[in-house]
């Protein structure tokens, strides 16, 4: 049997090219997303292989089936897009909550909705989470919500998608990536010291899990921390 298709929701971001990259570069079939189809399209270019380009807006659950209408074949998903709500309680902004709640938990929903009747028996399901849910701070409502709600959210899916195997990831922050790599040195000093490692965890470090999470065939409902031992400390 040919290699099946990868699905990255969120794939113009590094964390989401990098995994797309891996899979492209075995030979898959591989989309990814971006709200805007020029990203989407530049992301592909940039991945190589057999990868393509497509517009995929996550706070628009209604539009989804339309935009996924060409996906079809699919062996991996992972649901890796975020919109960045910086949000405390005392300040609530609610259109922002709105829309990270959304994005997370109806539109990645809605895309395991429209997408599980065209997966292979033996497909997974990898959703992005993240260490806020277990590590609040003052701005994190909504992230430690909905990657609280990611948390329970595979449960249910692994339950009623059997054998279709759905799994969640949750890194702490990712060194690397656009949203850390330009904090300032005190800050990631601090958070540094704050792990059993003593060093953030890279992109190929979520990658690397990402691909266990999603090839492994006897893991299902597991919440995996990509934290360098962060919570021991
Ligand atoms: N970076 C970290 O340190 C870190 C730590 C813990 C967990 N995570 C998790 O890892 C994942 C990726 O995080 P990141 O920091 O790499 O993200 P990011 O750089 O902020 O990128 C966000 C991605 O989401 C897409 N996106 C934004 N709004 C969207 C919408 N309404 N519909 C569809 N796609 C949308 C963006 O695409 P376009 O802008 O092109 O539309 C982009 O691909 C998230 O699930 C996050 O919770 C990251």
């Amino acid at each position: 049997m040919t290699e099946g298709t990868v699905v990255v929701v969120g794939g113009t971001c590094e964390l989401g090219k990098h995994l797309a990259r891996h899979y492209a570069d075995k030979g898959h079939r591989v989309f990814v997303t971006s709200r805007d189809l020029g990203r989407a399209q530049a992301a592909a270019k940039e991945i190589g292989g057999n990868c393509i380009g497509i517009a995929v807006d996550l706070s628009a659950p209604h539009q989804i089936a339309a935009a996924l209408s060409g996906v079809d074949d699919v062996q991996h998903l992972a649901l890796v897009a975020l919109h960045r709500d910086d949000n405390k309680v005392r300040d609530y902004n609610i259109d922002e909550a709105i829309k990270l709640v959304t994005l997370k938990l109806v539109g990645y929903t809605e895309c395991v909705h429209v997408l599980c009747s065209r997966m292979r028996a033996d497909a997974s399901i990898l959703i992005y989470g993240g260490l806020a849910k277990d590590q609040p701070y003052p701005g994190s409502t909504t992230i430690t919500t909905v990657n609280g709600g990611v948390s329970t959210l595979i449960n249910s899916l692994a339950i009623e998608l059997s054998p279709i195997r759905v799994n969640a990831i949750h890194p702490a922050q990712v060194g690397d990536t656009p949203a850390w790599a330009t904090k300032p040195k005190e800050v990631l000093d601090n958070l540094r010291a704050r792990t059993a490692l003593g060093r953030l965890v890279t992109i190929e470090d979520v990658t690397h899990a990402a691909v266990f999470l999603l090839e492994n065939r006897g893991v299902t409902g597991v919440n995996l921390r990509v934290d360098g031992g962060r919570m021991m400390k």
